[in-house]
Formats: structure tokens, C-alpha cells, sequence
């Protein structure tokens, strides 16, 4: 529809933003119905701005090394991030830990993407650690954050294998190109109201989903 509804979401980044990218993509072709407000990044300079001016898209730097602690970067993160009202708030390879008071701020209305199939390697290194732990599969996962670091209840996971002529790269961009499918899809389920976290599980059309979320598969 022409005139639907935009729902209005705001993008982190702290670097090369290629799955900002994927969600300005899906903007401008229509397939998801959103209205980024504004992309900030942690780090000044990054790409991930650049594709956001490119797409006229306001941009907003709140520069971690510039606070003498995570507590007051965080605060003023929300006071950037709540100036634009989102109903959304989207962490596209932003490499900070948030603290509980911002995770509860945002709770139910913030997802990440992580490039592993969770519970399997949360945190860093996450492709390098698939190869030395000779896992046949890998892939990514969007979930909602909570206060557990890559623990959130997961929304949809995309799998590939790992082969055996794999480097850490090489992995990462078969990974990274799931990551931009999977991401603009549960943005466009959140957006179309079919997808809600209660009581640390995601919902889909009012259903449970399993713990490992939607397995999507390419179309
Ligand atoms: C991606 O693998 C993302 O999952 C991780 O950082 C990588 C780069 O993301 N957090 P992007 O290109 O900045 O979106």
C-alpha cells in the first residue's frame, strides 16, 4: 500500500554499516516499512555514516572515548537515541555493551544481530571460533536484547555450512550475507506488529516461537 503506516526506527552502528545498508535497501524498495529517524554511531568517521548521508538519512555520533565511564556514554546514547521517539531500536554491528538501566529502557523494542547461531558463540571472534571448533554449521541470529549479553530471546537464525577449506573471511562473508537477509526480515515482522517479546520469549502472530527462532531459509 502507498500510504501504510512507517514505523519509526533509529540504527546503531560502529563501523562499516553494511547491514545499515541492507536496511536502507529494504527501505527504498518498499519491502520494509520503516522511517529511519537517524543513524548514530559510537565511533566517528565509520563508512556506516556514510551510507546513511548518502540516503539522506540524519546521522549522530556519541563517541565512547569522549565519557569517562559506560554509564554516562549510555546516558547520553538514550538522550541522542530519545530525541528521535523510535519505536525501534536497531544495534546493526554495534560493538558496545549496554548497561542494564539502557537495556530495560529499551526493552521489547531493541534488536541485534549477532554473527553466530546462538547460545553458540555469543561475544567476539565468533567465525574464527566456529573454524578451531570444527562445528559442521554457523550462521547469524536477530533477537531481542535483554540484559543478557547475546542472550535475548532469538526472533529468526539463517544457517550455512562451514567448509573445510573455510578461513575465518571467508565464513564471515558467506555469514555477513545471511545477516542481510535476516535482519530486514525481522524488522519487517516487528514493523507489520506480528512479532512481540513476553516474558523472554518472542511471539509470532501471538505464538511462541522455539528457542532458536524463525529458521529462515532463502526465498
Ligand atoms: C557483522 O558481522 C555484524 O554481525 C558484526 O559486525 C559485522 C559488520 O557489521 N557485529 P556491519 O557491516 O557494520 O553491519
Amino acid at each position: 500500500m502507498v500510504n501504510e503506516p512507517r514505523l519509526p526506527i533509529v540504527v546503531l552502528i560502529s563501523g562499516s554499516g553494511t547491514n545499515l545498508q541492507a536496511i536502507i535497501n529494504g527501505m527504498q524498495n518498499g519491502c520494509l516499512p520503516v522511517d529511519i529517524r537517524a543513524v548514530i554511531s559510537n565511533r566517528p568517521g565509520v563508512d556506516g555514516l556514510q551510507r546513511a548521508t548518502e540516503a539522506s538519512i540524519e546521522t549522530a555520533v556519541v563517541d565512547h572515548t569522549q565519557y569517562n565511564s559506560r554509564d554516562s556514554f549510555d546516558a547520553e546514547m538514550q538522550k541522542t537515541i530519545d530525541r528521535y521517539h523510535p519505536k525501534l531500536v536497531i544495534l546493526a554491528g554495534f560493538m558496545r555493551i549496554l548497561s542494564e538501566g539502557f537495556v530495560n529502557h529499551y526493552l521489547g523494542r531493541m534488536l541485534n544481530i549477532h554473527p553466530a547461531l546462538l547460545p553458540a558463540f555469543p561475544g567476539l571472534r565468533t567465525h574464527e571460533r566456529a573454524i578451531e571448533s570444527a562445528v559442521q554449521e554457523h550462521g547469524a541470529s536477530v533477537h531481542f536484547v535483554t540484559t543478557e549479553v547475546d542472550g535475548g530471546p532469538i526472533i529468526i537464525q539463517a544457517r550455512v555450512p562451514v567448509l573445510k577449506t573455510d578461513s575465518a573471511e571467508t565464513l564471515a562473508a558467506r555469514v555477513l550475507a545471511k545477516e542481510h537477509k535476516i535482519l530486514p526480515e525481522a524488522i519487517r515482522l516487528y514493523a507489520n506488529g506480528q512479532i512481540t517479546m513476553q516474558d523472554n520469549k518472542v511471539l509470532l502472530n501471538g505464538t511462541a516461537l522455539p528457542k532458536s527462532g524463525i529458521d529462515f531459509q532463502d526465498g
